[in-house]
């Protein structure tokens, strides 16, 4: 006992004499010994194991209640609200027995619909988000293309994504993506083996309803409304190339820069007018591409006399026949107008079906 103190009398001289840096003296089974025998007092360290003690129950109890919760433990798990289990409606519930051994996480998609602007990307999504192994961002992240956003780094993409089990496929949707030039590299470098949704329909057609989208913009905001013709006709009479709706619409222009990162078997094209038109064969197409199981079934469409487009059976769905701007009436075109369109972008669709080795029938 003695000698311990002696000894530790001349190691404290020996430091407020030395300028020599301090490494360590002794081995740790020593210092351990005599800081617990001579600095903490006996009842002090059995309150510490107390606390310690029920420390290490408490962390058990929640890990235990984590790995058996299923379906509303995310309070528990991931410390956010419950609410965001049921995203977009999705009733989770459906899917507790297909997951039975897994846990819900947010996870980067592995698939984005990347465009085009008022092709149906938000019908496509919204269809989607029926499947049972498929959980969508209801909001366009614009992550890939905002510099600001970019930046914040792909964890903080990652928690924009809702809760899903690992057998899930995530979706995100931005139609600017399609159009952007920084988009294609970013979103290769998060996962140069994603799988790519870009919908697109008729140019003349998505034209004349980009600027119908971007005209009752303007009315919402009591701003001068100019007539299309005046938009897409410059001052000699040709297609001004510098109006952004008609650029959109030269899709080879946008596919070509997709190409130079991704193979043409990781994007698939879906017909916005079929959409519309038909879903279902669609919808069918695209489940095979993202290999899930066809779970969403023919009847869940019905066709809207009234509305002129498929609206779904299901009630879960608040809005069946999708959002009011979607059926907005569109302008009447003079038909000259049209027919000079038309010319203009027949030789461009063409450069496009021969990149996409996929055809459309356009006029
Ligand atoms: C989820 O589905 C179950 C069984 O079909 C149903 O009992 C429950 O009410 C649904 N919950 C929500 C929030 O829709
Ligand atoms: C759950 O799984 C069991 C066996 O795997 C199956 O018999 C049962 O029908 C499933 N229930 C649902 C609701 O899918
Ligand atoms: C990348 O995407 C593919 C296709 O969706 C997916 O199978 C894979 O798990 C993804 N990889 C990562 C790291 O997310
Ligand atoms: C059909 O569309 C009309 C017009 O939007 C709507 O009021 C009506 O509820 C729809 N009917 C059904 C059965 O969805
Ligand atoms: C083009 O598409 C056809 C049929 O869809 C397919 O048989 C062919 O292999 C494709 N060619 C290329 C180069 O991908």
């Amino acid at each position: 006992m003695s000698s311990v103190s002696n000894e530790e009398n001349n190691l404290s001289d020996w430091f407020t004499n030395s300028t020599v840096s301090y490494t360590r003296l002794r081995n740790i089974s020593d210092w351990s010994h005599s800081l617990l025998k001579y600095q903490i007092p006996k009842s002090v360290r059995r309150k510490l194991l107390i606390i310690l003690f029920i420390l290490i129950v408490c962390f058990t109890l929640m890990i235990y209640s984590c790995v058996n919760c299923y379906v509303n433990c995310t309070s528990v798990c991931t410390f956010t609200k419950p609410s965001y289990i049921l995203a977009d409606g999705k009733n989770v519930s459906h899917n507790v027995n297909a997951s039975y051994d897994q846990h819900m996480s947010r996870r980067l998609p592995q698939c984005i619909i990347i465009g085009v602007r008022k092709a149906g990307t938000r019908a496509l999504l919204e269809y989607l988000n029926i499947h049972p192994d498929i959980v969508v961002t209801s909001k366009e992240q614009h992550f890939f293309n905002t510099d600001d956003r970019y930046s914040l780094g792909l964890e903080y993409y990652r928690n924009q994504m809702p809760l899903s089990f690992s057998h899930q496929i995530t979706i995100e949707k931005t139609p600017a993506y399609f159009t952007d030039l920084m988009s294609q590299e970013r979103i290769y470098r998060m996962n140069s083996s994603i799988r790519l949704l870009l919908i697109i329909r008729d140019p003349v057609v998505r034209l004349v309803s980009d600027y119908t989208q971007l005209m009752y913009g303007k009315k919402v905001k009591n701003k001068h409304v100019i007539a299309l013709e005046d938009l897409i006709i410059d001052r000699n009479g040709d297609i001004d190339l510098d109006y952004k709706p008609i650029q959109r619409s030269i899709y080879y222009h946008y596919f070509i820069n997709w190409l130079e990162f991704f193979r043409r078997d990781q994007i698939h094209i879906v017909d916005g007018d079929k959409l519309i038109s038909n879903p279902y064969p669609e919808i069918n197409e695209v489940e095979s591409f993202l290999g899930l199981g066809h779970r969403i079934s023919k009847d869940l469409f019905y066709y809207n006399a009234s509305k002129g487009f498929f609206c779904v059976n299901l009630d879960k769905l608040d809005n069946p026949c999708l959002g009011e701007s979607k059926g907005r009436p569109h302008p009447e075109v003079d038909p000259d107008i049209l027919t000079e369109l038309y010319d203009f972008y027949r030789p461009r669709n063409k450069m496009f079906f021969e990149l996409a080795n996929k055809s459309f029938d356009w006029p």
